[in-house]
């Protein structure tokens, strides 16, 4: 204690205070938001569950509006109840509470036109001239193939200038469908933005549980001495769904697993567990780390692509008790089909840090359990010395994303009363129980940062590349070899038998999906 009675907060000499590399959030500027396809499936299932959640928590500036822009002819008011239904049927939100409700609607209006036509963009024009908001967000809550369009027509009304405030962009995936369309998609965006003013959303990065692994990894001194090829035997990042593709067979038919899960969501997940500590947590230093170790995952030939990588097909089984078809029995589905609904990678980061460490990614629709997790696996003690009851299991961190949020650390003790016997035991932090309420939607949590200005969870445009840059020569490897049929695995199952080969190989196993989620299992 000092001599006023306040709890110093400097240690022993001045060296132990730890640098503060700053943690205050901007503020929200008061700003239009325009989502582009504003009717559409996203906005009405996220978007707006998001921004309505946000408003009703007060964190939207009392000033901010939104306009919806699409196709469909309606009015404000028809707008305004369409958009009601879409968040009354949103598990991210109770109620809606009428007076919170109508507040939000007061907010909102619509404009009616094809946003692929330059006539509707120089109405939208008018309208933003005509209000007192200077900053503006564009919203691509569209089918991708009209990015270029609309992005053109925005530039041309002159919709892209920072004259009045800010102007910002928010495009979604995909970026692209392998690395010469993400070029070119880039060189579109470019034609009318300035980087600075893109935002890639990665809905995965505004996960908190997604954040947390560089909290985890950086806000502590106890993991990150063992986190490189010394100590790590491999690692493990899975996203298994037991959902299909609901009405989205059109999309993933093009997609497959690979570029629907692998190219984006993995990629940031791998990254944010192989990079090396930014400068400071802001957009560039974090994204230059995330780069390097896309730049750094060791090239296939198409020979190797063929051996470290698995994709397979579900075929008809039984999920939850009820029997649900194959994916060629899918509706839209053609029955040649030979996109992947599982893909499964032995990647290599070719680091200081982490050569040699295998990196397993997995991914499937139609699996036993719902569970996104990474588990990274520490190399046996270096001696024997106590005998184990079963083969002893080596310690494993798992970060699980979702569900049962939360960290859990396996390790050996003694059993009771044994002699000298090991057992498996394990550590567990719940992010339920230690912080209560649920966490921020991701999407609330993005389109806050996109209005703040703050790009460091979203994807610069040689990320996008550098992904892709991994992700084409598998997609052309898979192409250009017709006669391998994809693998297949039984809807409800753990994935396809070479899934687990591949891992065998090396003496390494899969983590069950219905693997023990400790004290955290809701
Ligand atoms: C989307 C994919 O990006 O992510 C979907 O297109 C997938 O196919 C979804 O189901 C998974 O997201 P989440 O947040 O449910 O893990």
């Amino acid at each position: 204690m000092d001599s006023s009675g306040t709890r110093s907060l400097r240690g022993v000499g001045d060296h132990s205070v730890v640098p503060q590399a700053g943690a205050g959030l901007p503020a929200v500027d008061p700003c239009m938001l325009v989502i582009f396809g504003g009717a559409g499936d996203l906005a009405q299932r996220k978007l707006i569950p998001a921004l309505f959640r946000l408003d009703s928590a007060g964190q939207l500036p009392p000033a901010f509006q939104m306009l919806g822009v699409g196709i469909e002819k309606m009015g404000d008011e028809e707008y305004r109840a369409l958009l009601r239904e879409g968040v009354e049927h949103s598990a991210e939100v109770e109620g809606p509470d009428d007076a919170d409700w109508d507040a939000f609607a007061q907010r909102v209006s619509w404009l009616q036109g094809d946003f692929l036509q330059a006539e509707t963009h120089e109405r939208l024009s008018s309208v933003l001239d005509g209000s007192s908001l200077g900053d503006r967000l564009f919203y691509l809550a569209t089918p991708p193939s009209t990015a270029p369009g609309i992005i053109e027509n925005l530039a041309a009304a002159g919709l892209s200038k920072e004259d009045r405030g800010w102007t910002r962009i928010v495009l979604e995936k995909p970026f692209g469908s392998d690395l010469a369309t993400a070029q070119t998609l880039n060189a579109a965006v470019a034609e009318g933005f300035e980087e600075h003013q893109v935002y890639r959303i990665d809905h995965y990065l505004g996960k908190e549980t997604v954040q947390n692994i560089l909290f985890f990894r950086f806000g502590n001194a106890l993991f990150e001495p063992v986190w490189n090829r010394n100590h790590v035997e491999y690692v493990e990042i899975t996203a298994a769904e037991p959902l299909g593709v609901g009405h989205r067979a059109g999309y993933y038919e093009e997609s497959g697993a690979l570029r629907d899960m692998v190219a984006n969501h993995l990629m940031q997940l791998l990254a944010l567990t192989a990079m090396e500590a930014p400068v400071a947590f802001d957009a560039d230093a974090v994204r230059d780390k995330k780069i390097e170790v896309w730049r750094s995952i060791r090239p296939m030939s198409p020979e190797e692509i063929r051996r470290y990588t698995v994709r397979a097909q579900y075929v008809p089984g039984e999920i939850e008790g009820e029997q649900v078809p194959g994916w060629l029995d899918e509706p839209g589905v053609p029955r040649e089909s030979r996109t992947e609904t599982y893909a499964a990678l032995d990647l290599r980061i070719d680091n200081w840090r982490w050569a040699g460490v295998p990196f397993y990614l997995r991914t499937g629709k139609r699996l036993a359990q719902h569970v996104t997790e990474i588990a990274v696996h520490f190399r046996q003690p270096p001696l024997a010395l106590f005998p184990a009851d079963e083969e002893l299991e080596s310690n494993v961190i798992v970060l699980r994303l979702q569900p049962d949020e939360g960290i859990s650390l396996a390790f050996g003790a003694k059993q009771p009363g044994s002699d000298r016997r090991t057992a498996p035991v394990s550590m567990d932090f719940c992010y339920q129980q230690s912080f209560g309420a649920a966490s921020a939607s991701a999407y609330s949590a993005l389109l806050l940062d996109a209005m703040r200005g703050d790009a460091t969870l979203f994807t610069r445009r040689d990320g996008v590349e550098a992904q892709w840059r991994v992700i084409t020569p598998i997609e052309e490897a898979w192409a250009a070899a017709p006669s391998d049929t994809p693998d297949s695995y039984p809807a409800g199952s753990e994935g396809p038998p070479a899934a687990g080969r591949l891992l065998e190989r090396n003496g390494h196993r899969w983590r069950p999906l219905d693997g023990n989620t400790g004290a955290c299992a809701g």
